[in-house]
């Protein structure tokens, strides 16, 4: 679809997608640089980083991949330590590394519960905290009338009410809701804006297949917005939003894109 931003509103930015390699986060990385960032986006499997890049670079996208796992602050430090060498900095993070899968909490070992924590929540502050300085020095301080660096955290709604066999990703991203908030609220002195996006079902994702596996039509009448799923481009258009100019004064917010599908309630 054809975006409704002018594609040089975040020309000059510099800017990071962890999971970035795939899914969510690829198109993420995608519509940043379409709008004029550079593109860094992480991964695990160096293949799948390489295709990635590949990819974006097919698209007009300057971009590079960093293998690595945000479970690991050495290799977030060197993530935001090459983007320093290679581009002089930092302007945009979005944490979108996750993992899930459905388990019973009866089922779920108490290593499971653990590793979705610390990919999704402890990911996310081991990826922010690393980047702050560079965010700080991009924002460029109290007063310096520049246009401010910011941090996206990708989160969900399934931790609203409660949700089936997520007990595990639902702890996870409630605490990363808590996490924009304490970060917007530390961080907004310097000019770093922080908010999370709240992405609803979205097709054709890892999500979708892993967590609700033959369930398309189900879910699809349970969204009250047209009754249609949501795409990539939804998640990534409201990215864009956030880290442009537009969101000056936008922080510690956590953006629903689910098309109401959470409030969702049968016609009684
Ligand atoms: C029960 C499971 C399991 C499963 C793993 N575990 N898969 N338990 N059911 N299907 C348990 C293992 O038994 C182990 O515990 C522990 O979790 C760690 O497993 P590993 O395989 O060693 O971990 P790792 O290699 O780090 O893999 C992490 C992962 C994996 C989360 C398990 O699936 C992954 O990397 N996924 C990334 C991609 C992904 O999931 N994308 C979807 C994101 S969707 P024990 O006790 O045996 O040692 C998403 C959307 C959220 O986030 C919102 C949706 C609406």
């Amino acid at each position: 679809m054809e975006s409704p931003f002018k594609s040089d509103i975040l020309k000059g930015k510099v800017a990071l997608v962890t999971g970035g390699s795939s899914g969510i986060g690829l198109e993420i990385a995608r519509q940043l640089g379409l709008h004029g960032a550079r593109m860094a986006v992480s991964g695990r499997r160096q293949e799948v980083l390489d295709q990635a890049v590949s990819a974006l670079s097919a698209d007009g996208v300057t971009a590079m991949g960093l293998q690595g796992d945000v479970r690991s602050p050495g290799s977030c430090e060197a993530w935001v330590a090459a983007l320093g060498e290679r581009w002089g900095g930092l302007d945009v993070l979005v944490n979108c590394a996750a993992g899930n899968f459905l388990a019973t909490a009866e089922e779920l070992t108490v290593n499971g519960f653990k590793t979705v924590m610390e990919i999704d929540t402890v990911g996310t502050f081991t990826m922010s905290r690393a980047a702050f300085p560079a965010l700080k020095k991009a924002a460029g301080g109290p007063g310096s009338g520049r246009s401010g660096a910011c941090v996206v955290n990708i989160s969900a709604t399934l931790q609203y009410g409660a949700t089936w066999w997520q007990s595990h990703a639902s702890a996870a991203k409630a605490a990363i809701d808590s996490l924009t908030r304490s970060l917007a609220l530390e961080w907004g002195e310097f000019g770093v804006r922080v908010n999370g996006i709240a992405p609803g079902p979205i097709d054709g994702t890892a999500g979708m297949a892993k967590l609700a596996p033959g369930a398309r039509d189900l879910v699809g009448a349970t969204i009250p917005l047209r009754g249609r799923m949501g795409t990539k481009w939804d998640i990534a258009m409201a990215v864009v939003y956030l880290a442009s100019p537009a969101a000056a004064f936008v922080s510690g917010d956590t953006l629903v894109v689910d098309g109401a599908n959470w409030m969702w309630k049968p016609k009684v």
